[in-house]
């Protein structure tokens, strides 16, 4: 009896050791809450472009959501031009700074959006004609806005837009005065006022082949220039049938191969259709002629089910593809929260309902969340 005892008693300390482990193990996982910045902690930053509402706390229910599920920010709107540096020598920096704020107090990868763009720039930019003058302005705006937040912004959108959907530079104000020469002013200007933020090129239609191979050949240029790039910014306005996996797959590995980060900036998935889709009309036409047109705004009175499966499994199978290539992907901002305040309810037709983000009018997760949350989970 008294040889046994000792043999008893190491089995016992084995196994309560055993179901120690098992409950530390239990609690850990019931202590972290499920959400996509956890989710995904693993692979790569998870992020939602937020505005005013969120930035001065009067959608608290959005500010929680942002909180709760992402760990990173982009500001959707109060970051551009117009907003920022309105008139020559006025900075407006109010809300910029309450948005940094924000993320600095949640710990999270704060982003710049955007420094230089032709859109959404001040009026006053149309009278500059001068080059010499025009580098001096974009000089001065990247300087003080990137000084400003030297060691709190993580991750800057300098450059948006500048291609044409073929590949060529874009006739913007900027290229007319300017020609391409001020990317590479803008992206010197960002490396000097903060050398440690990450620096992006930001573009939609970055699928396209033409687009893709314009995206490369920029990127060359400038890094043989000796010129800090540190991203591409596709930012991912897609809808349920297109674009390809293909395409997307195909940029990801063609960027990734200049040895910069991929990032997936504005990520979105209309649930409506486009006007160009139905009569091939260009993008860029104004399409007021369709407003109120129910069907062009089929969803009005709730979401159709089918429609609801189908942006889950688009939902899902990107998701699938972005941590297939998680080395080179760095971050994923959906651009919006929720449903009620997407920009695609008024773009390219106003007043539609859409249906594009993971978070319905109610702040509820909608079904591509859980979809997006079991890949994961099954792994
Ligand atoms: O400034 C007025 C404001 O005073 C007024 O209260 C408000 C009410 O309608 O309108 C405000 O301006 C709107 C602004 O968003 C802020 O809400 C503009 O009319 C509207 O055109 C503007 O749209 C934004 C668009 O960029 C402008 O080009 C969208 O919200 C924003 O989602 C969109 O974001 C862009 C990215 O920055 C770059 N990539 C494409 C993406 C989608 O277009």
């Amino acid at each position: 009896m008294l040889r046994i005892a000792p043999l008893f008693l190491m089995f016992l300390t084995f196994f309560s050791c055993k179901t120690e482990k098992k409950e530390v193990e239990n609690q850990t996982k019931e202590q972290t809450p499920i959400s996509l910045k956890n989710a995904f902690a693993d692979d790569f930053y998870v992020g939602a472009a937020i505005n005013s509402s969120h930035i001065n706390k009067t959608d608290t229910l959005g500010l929680n959501l942002v909180t709760k599920e992402y760990n990173t920010i982009t500001p959707e709107n109060i970051m551009k031009w117009m907003y920022l540096h309105p008139a020559k020598d006025t900075f407006f920096f109010d809300e910029a700074d309450a948005y940094v704020n924000l993320g600095l107090e949640n710990d999270m990868h704060i982003v710049g959006h955007t420094l230089v763009w032709h859109s959404q720039i001040a009026d006053w930019m149309n009278t500059i004609k001068d080059s010499t003058e025009m580098a001096t302005i974009i000089k001065h705006h990247v300087k003080t806005i990137v000084s400003r937040y030297k060691g709190k912004i993580d991750s800057w959108d300098v450059v948006n837009e500048a291609l044409n959907e073929d590949g060529s530079f874009r006739t913007s104000l900027l290229y007319n005065v300017m020609g391409d020469s001020y990317l590479e002013i803008a992206f010197t200007e960002a490396a000097k006022a903060d050398p440690e933020a990450s620096l992006v090129y930001n573009d939609y239609n970055l699928w396209k082949p033409e687009k893709r191979e314009g995206v490369v050949r920029l990127v060359k240029k400038l890094q043989a220039k000796g010129v800090k790039i540190d991203g591409i910014g596709m930012q991912g306005h897609y809808s349920i049938p297109g674009p390809t996996l293909k395409d997307i797959e195909d940029s990801i590995e063609a960027f990734a191969a200049l040895g910069v980060k991929v990032m997936f900036t504005e990520l979105d998935i209309t649930a409506l259709p486009n006007p160009w889709e139905l009569d091939g009309a260009a993008v860029e036409q104004d399409y007021s002629t369709y407003e109120g047109d129910i069907t062009m705004n089929p969803y009005a009175d709730g979401m159709n089910d089918s429609i609801n499966k189908a942006l889950s499994v688009r939902y899902k199978d990107l998701f699938s593809l972005f941590l297939k290539h998680k080395e080179a992907i760095s971050r994923v901002t959906f651009w919006g929260v929720t449903d009620r305040e997407t920009w695609l309810n008024d773009w390219p037709i106003n007043g539609r309902t859409n249906y594009p983000l993971l978070f319905d009018r109610a702040y509820q997760p909608k079904d591509a969340y859980h979809e997006i949350i079991a890949l994961k989970q099954n792994n």
